[in-house]
């Protein structure tokens, strides 16, 4: 669970966190109290989930009983899509940093890319960075397009393109880009929000490994070289989760799930933005060229 990769800025950051999407706040600090306790070092929130100041209490009462350091832990938030735009994310990102309770966040993404908004967002966040407040910055739900014209005005590269990726949605071209630009891929819902976790084919290869369905999943984006967080509410599955680093797959089954590909993304893609829609785009599937 201490297993890290290095960034393209040299940051190091575990490959294998816990998210609290779908969370409130007295739910995601019991969440962050069991993940710490059973070993993980990384969290990944959002303004969006609205569960920041959760997480913040959550991780103070955890590093105490642990006895551990703020410095032990790798912290990711992101800035939310009604905040968008250079002065508005600087300003609303102090709200971030006191709702988790700390003085710098480790990984900071632009959760959407709300056109017409999102480089100067950039702009904002290679400020946060070059002020000490983020020791890397990144992008989220970025397809290959809008990545370019990140890389196009940046002065700080986007260490992590944060989308969603599991077994039955695997964007291809966005893994091979970042592959091509030092970008690491992190996966968000990487068991498909739990839907992926009923197909059968994986439950066969689950059983040969003795392995639940979830931890075959996990460990297939570890030795894909994919950042993951899967989210859990139950204190057993957080730390099922973890327990991935004490078997591999087989190549033969690592491309068996590879090609179960349907570029299946979840229901609500479709459907609308929440929180703020600052630019009038009708739906989130505009993210995607
Ligand atoms: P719960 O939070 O009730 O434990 P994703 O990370 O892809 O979004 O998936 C999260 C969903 O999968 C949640 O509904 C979570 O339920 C469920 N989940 C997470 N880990 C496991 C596990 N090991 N076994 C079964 N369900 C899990």
């Amino acid at each position: 669970i201490d297993s890290t990769v290095t960034l393209n800025n040299g940051v190091k950051m575990p490959q294998l966190g816990m998210g609290v999407w779908k969370i409130n706040n007295s739910g995601a600090s019991q969440s962050v109290q069991w993940a710490l306790k059973h070993g993980y070092k990384a969290i990944d929130t959002a303004k969006q989930y609205g569960n920041e100041a959760g997480v913040g209490d959550g991780l103070t009462k955890g590093l105490a009983d642990n006895g551990m350091k703020r410095e032990d832990i790798f912290l990711t938030t992101k800035v939310f899509n009604g905040d968008q735009g250079y002065e508005s994310t600087l300003e609303n990102f102090e709200g971030q940093l006191k709702r988790l309770q700390t003085d710098y966040v480790d990984l900071l993404l632009i959760h959407w890319p709300v056109d017409g908004l999102y480089l100067d967002t950039w702009r904002a966040l290679e400020k946060i960075y070059r002020d000490g407040k983020a020791r890397a910055i990144g992008v989220s739900n970025f397809s290959v397009t809008r990545l370019q014209n990140i890389l196009k005005i940046a002065s700080i590269k986007p260490v992590i393109d944060q989308v969603e990726f599991n077994p039955l949605c695997q964007d291809e071209d966005i893994i091979s880009y970042c592959e091509e630009n030092n970008i690491y891929v992190e996966a968000w819902s990487p068991l498909g929000g739990g839907t992926v976790l009923g197909d059968e084919r994986l439950k066969k290869i689950a059983a040969k490994y003795n392995k639940s369905v979830a931890q075959i999943i996990i460990r297939w984006d570890l030795q894909r070289g994919i950042i993951t967080i899967p989210k859990s509410a139950h204190e057993a599955r957080i730390q099922q989760n973890s327990e991935v680093f004490d078997f591999e797959l087989s190549e033969d089954d690592m491309t068996e799930i590879s090609s179960y590909d349907e570029a299946k993304r979840s229901l609500w893609y479709g459907g609308f933005y929440w929180h703020g829609n600052p630019t009038g785009a009708k739906s989130a599937v505009q993210q995607w060229d």
